[in-house]
């Protein structure tokens, strides 16, 4: 049986016993409403550590719009029956208030200065649409290893820049070691996100336009188009056409971030996008020329 801690409390408690006892703990941080991208994450830490445990907790610290706080879907008794059925140890949850006792004001917020600063792998893209975004993840991730303390702490790679972000963060604080892992997807290729569930067919349908344009740059730069601007152009011509509202469609150098896209001739490339398709806002990304998800 799955425990189910509804206190970080609790779960600080139970993580620090199993590690005093000599065992390693693998931990997937998530906001809930999990799907097999997160699953994916959760067997492979059940398969490296003695134990595996999960965060389920939709962060307010990280919205910068109050809606996608709301309607952000929350199943918390589903998700920990997922969790027992690939053989997670622990899932626990918490308020706010429980995560940072004593530190809230009178309104209930956490004040700005508390924030964590999440440096420079921050700046551009999803820090530069999502005012603060990145400041709430390091602040409630670091909250989170503070409480179990893992080993080894498990990210998708769908969310590229925030696991730079964490990265830097478990860097700074000397662990836990950060496991980055491929993008699953569903079979038309669109990537399997929370946020799915809040698509009409119809918009499932055009939703596919963000993994097929990663897919034709892709092409084109095993084609030979090494040019930042070029590509990102054609990454979101194949975007417009479709009719979704695009925030931003950018190339990265994958071993140097950079808040704005490398001008001229890249060595490397990872293509981003971030778009609205009806009022849900998706991201996708492809590391170029290396196959499927990232990998060699
Ligand atoms: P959430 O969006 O729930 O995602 C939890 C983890 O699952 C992240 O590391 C994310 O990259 C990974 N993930 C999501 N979709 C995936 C997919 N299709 N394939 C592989 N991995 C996928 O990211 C967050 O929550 C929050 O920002 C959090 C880190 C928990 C801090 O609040």
């Amino acid at each position: 049986m799955i425990e189910r801690l509804a206190d970080p409390a609790e779960a600080r408690a139970w993580c620090a016993e199993r590690r005093e006892s000599g065992a390693s703990v693998g931990f997937v941080p998530t906001m809930g409403a999990l799907h097999i991208g997160h699953l994916s994450l959760v067997e492979r830490a059940v398969a490296e550590n003695d134990f595996a445990c999960v965060s389920v907790f939709v962060n307010p610290l990280q919205f910068d719009d109050p809606s996608d706080l709301e309607c952000y879907p929350r199943d918390f008794e589903g998700d920990a029956r997922l969790l027992e059925g690939v053989g997670c140890a622990m899932v626990f949850t918490g308020t706010l208030e429980q995560f940072f006792p004593g530190e809230l004001s009178a309104d209930g917020a956490l004040a700005s200065a508390r924030l964590v600063d999440p440096g420079p792998a921050a700046e551009g893209l999803e820090g530069a649409c999502r005012s603060g975004h990145f400041g709430g993840v390091a602040t409630i991730v670091e909250r989170l290893f503070e409480v179990v303390e893992p080993e080894r702490a498990y990210f998708g790679r769908k969310d590229y820049q925030q696991a730079l972000v964490i990265a830097d963060l478990a860097r700074r604080r000397g662990g836990p070691r950060g496991i980055v892992c491929d993008i699953v997807r569903e079979s038309s290729g669109l990537a399997c996100s929370s946020r799915n569930a809040l698509l009409t067919d119809g918009e499932r349908e055009r939703a596919v336009c963000l993994s097929r344009s990663l897919e034709t740059v892709d092409a084109a730069w095993r084609e030979g188009a090494r040019d930042a601007a070029l590509l990102g152009a054609l990454l979101r011509e194949n975007l417009e056409r479709v009719g979704v509202e695009v925030e931003y469609a950018e190339l990265r150098d994958p071993e140097r971030w950079s808040a704005a896209a490398p001008l001229g001739e890249l060595e490397r490339a990872v293509a981003l996008v971030a778009a609205r398709v009806g009022g849900v806002r998706l991201i996708d990304n492809r590391v170029l020329g290396v196959g499927g998800d990232g990998r060699g």
